[in-house]
């Protein structure tokens, strides 16, 4: 049988320093660096021994990614390069290994290598140098099951199939005999059916018939199976397991169905980048990310722009029901020859990585905003067709009238705010289809950005501005919900992200997100949470900060109550309280519109004027005639309580487990305190370590920080601490 184990720990960086991994080479502030910081060569090695029980086996080392130009030597031997900084790789060891000590070396290259993707123009990201992610050591017999893919070719029908094509890796070449046994499982390991083939070849097909009682995967019910591989050789034995789910999913030129049904996609991109860390956070955060999207945001799609992500991430979204665009690396740029053939490898790398995960629906084959190139894009296509025959291809641009090799048009429509920057055409939030396409027919279509630079936004930017970025998220996805023809739209994006300094801020931040880098939302998150159903969770969302003069002229009108609420009632001091419904003249399409509160709910008097006294407010949501939830703000905000929590209480002693710590300035009705411009300092003590520094600002009135388990088990403490509100004190528990 095999053993697939950790090999994160025991690593020594530079020569120096113990690490374990996921590991980021440099550590970077969190803004205002000099990124060319880790465009560089960095060495890890470790030294490990043989096991005796490996003799007669094959012995692999598996990469799940490294950045970049990865050289991975053996007592002195190069046994494998990588070049791609994204995609999985394998160093097989056998025949290498020596008795005893054994001297592993690998060289990664930080610097932005032109001669392979994304690299070779500029781009709008950060590409953290580090082995950031896991590396296992995997042990099998001579022969064993190389690759597994899975296909469910009648999803819909009462009587399911699955078709498993199984690749054997044989690399002695040894005589194939023997059995190769597929077995399907139910999440409680039930077995709903088996089938096994006799093993001539390294390339088997299995097939299970007639399934009944099978459940699809839903967003709202991802239900997965498992299939069991179990072969047997006159070599050994080995087994897998890969799990899976039934369902459809075709983008059509009258939008995206998932098993059959319409459902309007509703995304946001993500970059896999967190502050100081860069790429290298381990599992848990790439876990937790995917419920930040689908649970907090409410989200049904995310795009992992630009390139293949954590296989974490992924198999999260598979268990919680998010769909998934994923991509290529690559960023407007297009290079030579052999860039391109790389290109058209991580097409092949990806989509043998992923191909059973039920949550992708779609692969990006294209450089995200490149140009036009027939050939390349001609090649990409005929890949991923070739690949995996179950599941479109879309291809981002920005370029109108681009030739379509893909089955989806895939468009980053920037047009929203054109008329400020001398556009010639009044307030859109899209392009017609016809016009961005110039086909003259309806073609599959989906947005894949919007939004971003058209209008950074932070959380401690002037209430007016928040209120118009949240303005601008809600008109887009208006006008997709609008759309029949629109499969649905992915906006840019839910987290801000350090990037290089040709973009951004000057902080070397791009302030795109709907939440900031350590996903605390920003007002705009709610236009999106807001759209989802009361039953799962009432939303109630102010966009303001409820202060008199905080706007210009002063005053909080028009207020947007982001809600899925049928009705708001606002109090304002002893005033009569108002009704104020969805504004459904303004948004007619989104599934909630939000309340927007305007002069006309006031009589002159009240409306006040400047100089007057400011009073408190209520805010009450009603669902049903019902009220279901109430928001107060009062007219005094004073700093009352430094709010310190963690995700979870307790973290894996064992490997690289980290939590998210979120702290937050709060007044005495418990909102935040955006303009608290003052600094908190961090203590950790016990069985973690604090990434970042210990004394950071409250930005927009929060902060937040990861720790992470140094491997032994015990109590954590945490100690945040300011001069205005003394210590607030947390414990987790590495166990
Ligand atoms: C797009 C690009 C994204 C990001 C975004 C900012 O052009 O695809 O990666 O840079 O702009 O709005």
């Amino acid at each position: 049988m095999r053993s697939v184990t950790t090999f994160n720990d025991g690593w020594v960086f530079e020569g120096k320093d113990a690490v374990t991994l996921p590991h980021t080479a440099v550590e970077l502030p969190f803004s205002y660096f000099d990124e060319r910081a880790y465009w560089r060569p960095f060495t890890y090695t470790r030294t490990f021994r043989a096991n005796p029980g490996w003799d007669g086996k094959e012995v692999a080392l598996v990469f799940d990614g490294a950045m970049a130009d990865a050289v991975v030597s053996l007592n002195g031997v190069e046994l494998a390069a990588h070049k791609d900084g994204y995609t999985q790789f394998e160093v097989r060891l056998t025949g290498k290994l020596k008795a005893g000590d054994n001297q592993l070396t690998v060289t990664i290259d930080g610097s932005e290598n032109p001669e392979i993707p994304p690299f070779g123009g500029r781009i709008d990201y950060l590409t953290y140098a580090g082995i950031y992610r896991d590396v296992w050591l995997k042990v099998t017999a001579p022969v064993s099951i190389g690759s597994v893919k899975i296909e469910t070719p009648d999803a819909l029908a009462p009587k399911k199939s699955v078709r498993v094509r199984a690749g054997l890796a044989n690399p002695q070449g040894l005589p194939l005999s023997g059995t190769l046994t597929a077995t399907l499982r139910d999440a409680k390991g039930q077995s709903l059916g088996t089938v096994a083939a006799a093993v001539s070849g390294t390339d088997i097909v299995l097939a299970l018939d007639g399934l009944g009682g099978i459940a699809l995967w839903q967003l709202a019910d991802p239900r997965l199976y498992t299939l069991e591989l179990n072969l047997v050789t006159p070599h050994g034995s080995d087994a897998t397991t890969t799990s899976f789910g039934f369902r459809t999913a075709e983008f059509t030129a009258d939008g995206f169905r998932l098993n059959g049904k319409p459902l309007k996609l509703r995304g946001l991109n993500r970059h896999q980048s967190f502050p100081y860390s860069g790429y290298a956070l381990g599992r848990a955060a790439q876990e937790r990310d995917a419920e930040i999207l689908k649970h907090e945001l409410k989200l049904n799609i995310v795009r992992t722009s630009h390139y293949p992500q954590s296989p974490w991430f992924l198999d999260h979204c598979d268990r919680i029901g998010l769909l998934v665009f994923e991509e290529i690396p690559g960023w407007q740029h297009i290079g030579g020859e052999s860039w391109k053939a790389e290109a058209v490898e991580n097409v092949r790398r990806m989509i043998r990585r992923d191909w059973n995960h039920p949550a992708i629906v779609i692969w990006g084959v294209r450089i995200n905003e490149s140009q036009d190139d027939h050939d390349f894009y001609a090649e990409t296509n005929r890949v991923a067709h070739e690949l995996d025959s179950t599941r479109q291809t879309g291809g981002v641009r920005y370029i109108t009238e681009s030739e379509m090799l893909e089955d989806v048009y895939t468009m980053n429509d920037f047009i929203l705010g054109n008329e400020e920057l001398g556009g010639n055409r009044p307030r859109t939030a899209l392009r017609p289809l016809s016009e961005t396409t110039g086909l003259d027919r309806p073609v599959p279509y989906l947005i894949t950005e919007y939004g971003g630079h058209m209008y950074p936004t932070k959380s401690f930017d002037q209430e007016q501005r928040q209120a118009e970025h949240v303005l601008r998220h809600l008109e887009v996805l208006d006008a997709a919900y609008g759309n029949p023809n629109i499969s649905g739209a992915i906006g840019w994006c839910a987290f801000d992200y350090n990037t290089h300094k040709d973009f951004g801020s000057g902080d070397r931040i791009c302030h795109h997100g709907v939440m900031d880098m350590f996903r605390e939302p920003k007002l705009a998150a709610y236009a999106y949470a807001s759209q989802c159903e009361p039953e799962d969770e009432v939303i109630l969302k102010p966009v303001t900060v409820w202060a008199r003069g905080e706007r210009n002229i002063g005053g909080v009108l028009p207020l947007i109550v982001l809600t899925n609420c049928d009705e708001i009632e606002l109090a304002y001091g002893s005033h009569p309280p108002k009704r104020i419904a969805p504004d459904r003249a303004r948004f007619l399409h989104l599934p909630h519109a939000p309340a927007i509160v305007d002069r006309t709910h006031f009589s002159a008097e009240e409306l006040g004027l400047w100089g007057m006294q400011w009073e408190d407010v209520r805010i009450t949501g009603f669902v049903g005639g019902k009220p279901v939830k109430d928001i107060r703000f009062v007219s005094d905000p004073v700093a009352t309580t430094l709010e310190v929590v963690a995700d979870r209480d307790t973290v894996s002693a064992a490997g690289r487990d980290c939590v998210r710590v979120m702290v937050r300035a709060l007044d005495q009705a418990g909102n935040k305190l955006p303009f608290l411009l003052e600094p908190v300092e961090i203590a950790v003590t016990g069985a973690a370590r604090l990434i970042g520094p210990t004394l950071v600002p409250l930005r927009g009135g929060s902060t937040g920080f990861w720790l992470e388990a140094t491997g032994v088990a015990g109590p954590i403490g945490v100690r945040v601490a300011s001069p205005r509100f003394g210590a607030t004190t947390l414990e987790v528990t590495a166990q």
